[in-house]
């Protein structure tokens, strides 16, 4: 029996994708009823600029209304240092730097090359250091880019190692499309694995395709222990055309039951979350797949 920590996306990467306009107390609500279903780790907002991500824009008072749960870490995304400054001045218990192992999609959603990304995000993780606030990586598009196609395995491994060297005590994989397959995954575990030990990486899959667990299931094999996931599957990125919802929450944490892991995530408020997910939705009237 393995213990698997799911982070629990949902707030941030479910929601940023949602084109009409969801209320701070909407969201406040969803990152407390989420909180009460033991997550040790909430992704909760997102300090980008919001000509870019206009749903995160509320991130501040998002942090400031939500009830902390003694022993959960709440997060966010910080691009910068004015996303950083925001963030911590917010209260995130840790913050995340968002890279890419394409370049197109790197311009796409931070308006920067790679190499760039990663000047950027230094200062990032230096001021953070300086704080003591955890900083999280990210690398989207491990397998496949929506606009370049298939990404080599060598190029997700280099930004791992970038971020690593920077002082990210994680890196989270993102199959940001959804394409994974268990060869693609295995592929690109087996590169990365070269430069980080299983203990410091998480899976992040988008379950487009309906294959998130496939993914998941070659990940716990090679010995990841940490995945992102968000509650009613919300989600997407608006910079990914075509990238639908993450895997669900629900999902992962029964497929976990059921191969004899522990989550120690309470299933029946889990279950309450995902309904108030299901109403929240259906009072927007709209899910729209890909808004960009
Ligand atoms: P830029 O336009 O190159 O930035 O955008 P800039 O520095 O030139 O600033 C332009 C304007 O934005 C200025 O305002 C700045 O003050 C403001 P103006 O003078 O025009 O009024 N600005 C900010 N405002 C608030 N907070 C900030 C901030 N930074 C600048 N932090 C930038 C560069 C990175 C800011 C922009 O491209 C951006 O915000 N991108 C974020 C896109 C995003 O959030 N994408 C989704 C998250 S990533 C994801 O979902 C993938 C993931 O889930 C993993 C996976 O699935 O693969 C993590
Ligand atoms: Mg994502």
């Amino acid at each position: 029996m393995t213990d698997i920590t799911i982070v629990e996306v949902g707030p941030r990467d479910g929601l940023q994708n949602e084109a009409r306009p969801i209320s701070a107390a909407a969201k406040i609500e969803l990152i407390d009823r989420l909180s009460a279903c033991g997550f040790k780790r909430i992704e909760a907002a997102s300090f980008v600029s919001p000509k870019w991500v206009p749903q995160m824009a509320d991130g501040a008072a998002v942090m400031e209304g939500i009830s902390r749960r003694p022993g959960t870490v709440y997060s966010a995304l910080t691009p910068n240092l004015k996303g950083y400054e925001a963030a911590r001045a917010a209260g995130a218990d840790e913050v995340a730097i968002f890279g890419a192992a394409s370049e197109t999609f790197s311009q796409r959603n931070i308006n920067a090359s790679i190499a760039e990304s990663l000047e950027r995000f230094r200062p990032v993780a230096e001021a953070a250091k300086a704080d003591g606030i955890p900083v999280r990586g990210y690398v989207s598009c491990i397998v496949v880019c929506p606009y370049e196609g298939a990404i080599a395995p060598d190029a997700v491994a280099r930004v791992t190692a970038a971020l690593f060297e920077m002082g990210c005590h994680e890196v989270s994989l993102g199959d940001t499309v959804g394409r994974g397959t268990p060869t693609s995954i295995g592929a690109m575990l087996e590169a990365v694995l070269d430069v980080a030990p299983a203990s410091r990486l998480a899976g992040h899959y988008h379950d487009t395709n309906g294959r998130a667990l496939e993914s998941v299931a070659v990940s716990v094999a090679q010995g990841l222990q940490v995945f992102d996931s968000a509650i009613g599957g919300l989600g997407g990125c608006p910079y990914a055309p075509g990238a639908k919802g993450n895997l669900s929450t629900t999902k992962l944490a029964n497929w976990c039951a059921e191969n004899g892991h522990r989550t120690g995530l309470d299933m029946e408020r889990l279950k309450q979350a995902e309904n108030f997910v299901a109403d929240l939705r259906r009072d927007l009237d709209a899910f729209p797949d890909d808004p960009a």
